[in-house]
């Protein structure tokens, strides 16, 4: 192998290796046993020559990194993610470092577990299954476990980018629900999907469905108050602009959680920091009909105090994109990400520009 390509960890699949080892890469994957690699840690690995990296979003990629890549000779990075506000893109463009990133291949699978997150909320899911193994179960009632229906309620989505608007598109034709949804772009696509099947609902005798583009995030939250007998689950993926930048930090808090209805569903697929999690653990506290479902936490790997004892809560360690064929999908993406640089390929148009190519049109692993 001509070119040197480090990925700090060991990924799903094979179809990610053999492409860089048939195009004249000598790979080494990372053995190192703990979790999440230091910048150390990674400087180490990069060692005096290395043309490519693949990372992981564990891992500070910031000034210190591009700085060692390119010293390196690298020119390329990836990271297997579609998020990527654990890099620095403008210090890896200061070092002449190419960042790629993983969208497309995780869309419907991430949504899919936004979507289950949804129903276990509304249906209490988790906490049925505890009362089960717990032995507690001793007959039927009218009252155990009563939860929401989703069917006619409102589903609020915040950023109807990839991910957003086909967590959007399985809760109105999954579940009848209406929707409300904030995005700087408008997504024709979705308008025309919800009044279309709205008109399919209504030629069947049924309620038809409806869609609203609010003109502000706060929006879709005080939408709730109006609406009293709407269940607003907010999904926070906003695709189109950075997922965290200043705009979304704490985006839920205090004063949000407050404007929200006091039985409604609050999902959190994207990153922790947009949500206020310690003033969450208090509304959760206050509002024991409020329910979360969170993928994603402030200190990830922790949680706040207090998180983890509530039953209203459920949490499950930032699985979104977990099914077999995303995660090699991402993996191969990533490698093709560094691939393409390396080799100077067209698809690579724009060094600097994350997210550039394949996207949904990705092709699925072999
Ligand atoms: C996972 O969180 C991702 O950004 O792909
Ligand atoms: C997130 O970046 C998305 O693909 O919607």
């Amino acid at each position: 192998g001509k070119y040197r390509v480090v990925s700090t960890k060991s990924m799903p699949g094979t179809r990610w290796i053999n492409l860089l080892i048939e195009q004249d890469c000598r790979l080494e994957i990372c053995t190192e046993k703990k979790t999440i690699l230091s910048v150390e840690d990674i400087i180490a690995l990069i060692g005096d020559k290395c043309d490519g990296v693949i990372g992981q979003l564990t891992e500070d990629w910031g000034e210190t990194l591009f700085a060692a890549l390119s010293k390196a000779g690298g020119k390329a990075f990836s990271n297997m993610a579609v998020g990527y506000n654990n890099v620095d893109v403008n210090a890896a463009n200061k070092y002449g470092v190419a960042v790629g990133n993983t969208p497309g291949v995780l869309t419907e699978t991430t949504a899919e577990l936004a979507a289950s997150l949804s129903l276990a909320a509304a249906r209490r899911i988790v906490e049925a299954d505890g009362f089960m193994r717990a032995g507690l179960y001793d007959g039927w009632l009218p009252h155990l476990f009563v939860g929401n229906l989703l069917k006619g309620q409102t589903v609020g989505v915040i950023g109807a980018g990839r991910i957003g608007s086909a967590y959007a598109r399985m809760m109105v034709e999954g579940f009848k629900m209406n929707l409300i949804y904030f995005d700087l772009y408008q997504s024709t696509r979705l308008e025309k999907f919800v009044t279309a099947y709205g008109q399919f609902l209504k030629a069947n005798g049924e309620q038809p469905v409806t869609w609203k583009r609010a003109s502000s995030m706060s929006e879709v939250l005080q939408e709730a108050d109006v609406v009293n007998s709407f269940t607003y689950s907010i999904v926070f993926i906003i695709s189109l602009h950075p997922v965290l930048d200043k705009t979304t930090y704490h985006l839920i808090n205090k004063e949000s959680l407050a404007t929200m209805k006091k039985e409604a569903i609050l999902i959190n697929c994207s990153r922790g920091p947009v949500v206020d999690e310690v003033a969450l653990v208090e509304h959760l506290k206050q509002n024991p009909m409020f329910r979360v479902g969170l993928d994603v936490f402030e200190d990830e790997p922790y949680m706040k105090p207090g998180l983890g004892e509530m039953k209203n809560a459920i949490v499950v360690p930032h699985i979104a994109s977990a099914s077999k064929w995303t995660r090699e999908g991402m993996a191969t993406l990533a490698a093709l990400n560094v691939l393409g640089k390396i080799k100077g390929y067209p698809v690579w148009h724009d060094p600097n520009r994350v997210d550039p190519f394949l996207n949904e049109n990705a092709p699925p692993p072999a």
